[in-house]
């Protein structure tokens, strides 16, 4: 009999911890489900059939039936936000997003089609938000949800109104295929400006298809023409809607996407300028950082814009003291005057002050984060090994010695640890060889693997070679006329 958790084998305990996981988010977005499924069939039967007769009994199968079909769909959709990205409160906080946008282009596109035309659908309005705030494969699922709700709400008319489904047909899939062109085309706008010209430049690429479509369906009159307008139109319609609701998530959920983390990534941020101004050399280092952990969070599949970003922001805490740190001291160092364990304090909090710093000026919890985690639970070994030189007789125990973790939790944060530790040594020694450089950053990674800091973060061996390999690339031409290649070549010649 299992007595409690402790006795369950890991993969048990892991899959405890996945329902649990799984169970809270449905828990949390159920009830989305519902409100979306209600409004989308009421709006339907408003704009698309007869609201009076809808509800009568002679219709009443057709009303549950459109209910029923909208729910399933909506609980597919639901379940393939969760199966797309990893479990915890941002999974949640995506299917949130993602519902009320789909809801809204829906009650548009509905709007749009009976009100003008059957190509006025702004399904792009969906693709863009989800794939600005999210990823590319969730902003085509909801494009995919969209355009199927959009043809069920007018499927389920039949009867009570008589709709040419073949039209309805067309101005879902040319609308939902220009939706993902443009989605698969402003995937890497960085920008807001570059985004939304792009947004309202992809779609006139589209229109053809529109014109093929209309003539396939048999239509050569100047309704071709006002289709073309109509669909186009649509997509400016969304393409000026999307960004007053990118803003306005942003700021309800604190998001960070990339155009929040290329503002934040702005020298001229005033937290940026205050590291400028009181802790120059931990400013300089910052940028450093964030230029290794953009290149190695590009080279293993992460998102490069929060690696940089966060890098900029990690040792945010240092300034509570900025003189405590080595980087900003010339000729006073105040930790000649104090004792190890007063010094070791100094040192530590600025993982726990950067945190605090970081939530005051509201940074996304991506950041907040890698401010604690960027040092683990490392020793400050300098420190320690003055405290044992110090001490007289007996041992000293380590752990009094070391930050207060937690270690990295995300690759992100992983690479912020590993970028920051190469940068901070290799600034206080440059080795003169190709090779000695190699030893170096193996030996500073190789300490942290030793020291079980990647333990809670799903980085891999595999992931961790090609940091290294990157750092030392992007190391070696930033410092490239002090590395001897020549000492190199010689050793190989001999
Ligand atoms: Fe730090
Ligand atoms: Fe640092």
């Amino acid at each position: 009999m299992i007595d409690n958790v402790t006795d369950l084998s890991y993969s048990e305990t892991a899959k405890q911890e996945a329902r649990k996981r799984f169970l809270s988010y449905f828990g949390k977005c159920i009830s989305g489900v519902f409100v979306s499924t209600a409004l989308i069939t009421l709006f339907a039967i408003l704009m698309v059939s007869d609201f009076a007769r809808a509800f009568t009994p002679e219709y009443a199968a057709i009303t549950a039936g459109r209910f029923i079909v909208t729910f399933i769909l909506m609980v597919i959709f639901m379940l393939s936000i969760y199966s797309m990205h990893l479990g915890g409160e941002k999974n949640v906080r995506n299917f949130w997003i993602a519902v009320v946008t789909l809801t809204i282009s829906v009650v548009l596109s509905i709007t749009g089609s009976t009100v003008w035309n059957m190509y006025a659908m702004p399904i792009a309005f969906a693709a863009l938000v989800v794939l600005e705030i999210m990823d590319v494969r969730s902003s085509m699922l909801t494009v995919a949800v969209t355009g199927v709700l959009i043809a069920i709400s007018f499927l389920f008319s039949s009867g009570i109104k008589e709709y040419d489904m073949a039209l309805v047909a067309s101005g879902v899939i040319c609308n939902s295929l220009s939706a993902c062109v443009v989605a698969f085309f402003a995937r890497k706008h960085y920008t807001r400006f570059k985004f939304l010209l792009v947004a309202l430049l992809v779609p006139l690429a589209v229109q053809p298809l529109v014109i093929m479509t209309a003539i396939a369906m048999g239509d050569v009159t100047i309704d071709i023409l006002w289709k073309v307008l109509y669909s186009y139109g649509a997509d400016v319609v969304a393409a000026l809607l999307f960004m007053p609701f990118v803003v306005l998530f942003e700021g309800v959920f604190n998001i960070a996407d990339d155009f929040r983390l290329s503002e934040l990534c702005n020298l001229s941020n005033p937290l940026l300028k205050r590291l400028a101004s009181e802790a120059p050399g931990t400013f300089n280092h910052s940028l450093v950082v964030g230029t290794l952990a953009e290149a190695c969070a590009s080279a293993i599949g992460e998102n490069p814009n929060l690696a940089r970003c966060a890098a900029y922001y990690h040792d945010i805490g240092k300034l509570k003291a900025p003189l405590y740190f080595s980087e900003n001291q010339s000729d006073y160092n105040p930790h000649d005057e104090l004792i190890p364990e007063v010094s070791v304090s100094m040192i530590t909090s600025h993982t726990l002050f950067g945190e605090i710093l970081a939530k005051q000026n509201r940074l996304p919890s991506e950041i907040v984060e890698i401010c604690r985690q960027h040092h683990g639970t490392a020793p400050v070994s300098y420190f320690f090994n003055k405290a044992l030189n110090l001490k007289e007789e007996g041992n000293l125990a380590q752990d009094n010695y070391t930050y207060a973790g937690p270690k990295p939790q995300t690759k992100i944060a992983a690479i912020i640890m590993i970028c920051d530790t190469v940068e901070a040594a290799i600034r206080s020694y440059i080795p003169e060889t190709r090779d000695a450089y190699e030893k170096r950053i193996d030996m500073l990674v190789d300490d942290k693997v030793r020291l079980k800091q990647f333990d809670e973060c799903p980085i891999t061996l595999g992931d961790i070679a090609i940091i290294k390999k990157t750092v030392m690339e992007s190391l070696a031409s930033i410092h490239h006329g002090r590395i001897d290649y020549d000492k190199k070549k010689r050793r190989a010649r001999s």
